[in-house]
């Protein structure tokens, strides 16, 4: 019998990445990954920026690169981050290979064997695979329409042994529950915090993909407000806002957290894919990002729209949901009890999939949410899709 470690034998498969080949069959209306729409890559201008690249530049892309990435992102990243108000000049910016990598570099950098952890309820899964990859236990505080439950949170620090070693958050568009955190919470969170040597690691995949202007000066982060006494550890990533083939995300760390980060990157990787820092680099300081995310804002809201839309004409009114107002998700509550997987199951039958709640629970129980995403999915699918999810969900909720 092989002798797997005691930390991969704890690994399940989560049922969104074995929904990922049904949600690529032929006709399947997919409701369920969290990945641009493929007809919205900016496949011209990756084109040019390729074909426009000198020998040395392709030298520089074929090769290995420094551990924390190539200087020349480095800085174009740095620019970029700084002009959105994040504390470039103050803290050091490592380049990973897509944002999952800096959370697992982080919860390898604080963790040992049954350390705590405080995480929302609902969380991102990747999240907390990487968590439990470290052996960590995943101490919850639910989520309300404006962010974590202060009181639990307060709650859980009194009374969590071991102290939790950090507290891993989504600020914006959270996945899947769809929602901002206010200031308020955010604040809150910063108070009870404050010097207890307890980081936060601030999981920002979705803050650029908002659909209304007016709720920038609300989405600030924490780390753009650099409260004292609290280690704050952003990650971000080309993924949602590029495209994720490029593997490509980053931390913004304070500098002893940096020294421990950049050695546990060397250990696995070397570095992230020099080709795809060279095309990123070139996407910015050709001047393409802020064009070319503003015009995905744009589509992602209209898909988002009729989302929302078609979820209020055809959900039965026992179901309710947080109108998305960015990012990629909508979060769907059923009655209590309702099974989500079983609804999933006759939606497949029927041709539409989406992720079912207890994939992001991190107690893996609560099933009675769905995670309908409108990303990857045009105006006239939505339209398509929503009428057959509904009817999935009354058959299962009304028999
Ligand atoms: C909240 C959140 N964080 C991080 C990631 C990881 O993204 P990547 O590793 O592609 O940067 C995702 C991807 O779905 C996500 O939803």
């Amino acid at each position: 019998m092989t002798r797997f470690s005691s930390s991969v034998s704890n690994l399940r498969s989560s049922e969104i990445r074995d929904m990922m080949s049904l949600a690529t069959a032929v006709n399947m209306i997919s409701f369920a990954g969290g990945m641009p729409g493929n007809e919205l890559f900016p496949l011209d201008t990756i084109d040019n920026i390729i074909n426009s690249l000198t020998d040395n530049e392709k030298q520089v892309a074929m090769q290995y690169g420094p551990t924390t990435g190539l200087p020349s992102l480095l800085e174009s990243l740095s620019d970029w981050l700084g002009k959105k108000g994040l504390p470039v000049k103050t803290n050091k910016l490592i380049l990973t290979t897509g944002s999952l990598q800096a959370i697992h570099i982080l919860a390898k950098a604080f963790l040992d064997p049954n350390d705590t952890v405080l995480v929302e309820t609902p969380s991102f899964i990747g999240a907390l695979s990487a968590f439990r990859a470290y052996q960590a236990d995943l101490i919850t505080v639910p989520l309300n329409g404006d962010g974590m439950d202060i009181n639990k949170l307060k709650m859980r620090l009194e009374t969590t042994s071991p102290k939790p070693k950090f507290l891993y958050y989504s600020p914006n568009f959270h996945n899947p529950a769809g929602i901002i955190y206010s200031q308020e919470v955010k604040q809150q969170m910063i108070e009870l915090l404050k010097d207890q040597e307890i980081p936060i690691i601030e999981d920002d995949v979705y803050s650029d993909l908002y659909f209304y202007e007016e709720d920038v000066p609300k989405m600030q982060l924490i780390k753009s407000m650099d409260p004292q006494g609290i280690d704050v550890c952003y990650t971000g990533s080309f993924s949602k806002i590029l495209g994720p083939g490029l593997r490509l995300g980053w931390m913004l760390v304070p500098e002893s957290i940096y020294r421990k980060c950049e050695l546990i990157k060397q250990s696995i990787d070397a570095c992230s894919p020099s080709i795809s820092q060279v095309i990123a680099d070139k996407f910015i300081r050709e001047g393409h990002i802020d064009d070319y995310v503003a015009r995905v804002r744009e589509e992602y809201k209209k898909r988002g729209l009729a989302m929302i839309e078609m979820l209020t004409k055809h959900l039965p009114e026992y179901v309710t949901f947080e109108k998305p107002r960015g990012g990629f998700y909508s979060w769907l509550k059923l009655p209590d009890g309702c099974d989500a997987t079983k609804i999933l199951k006759i939606a497949i039958d029927k041709g539409v999939v989406f992720v079912s709640g207890k994939t992001f629970d991190p107690d893996g129980i609560r099933n009675d949410f769905m995670r309908v995403s409108f990303c990857n999915t045009d105006v006239e699918t939505i339209k398509r899709g929503v009428p057959i999810l509904a009817e999935a969900i009354r058959e299962v909720c009304e028999n």
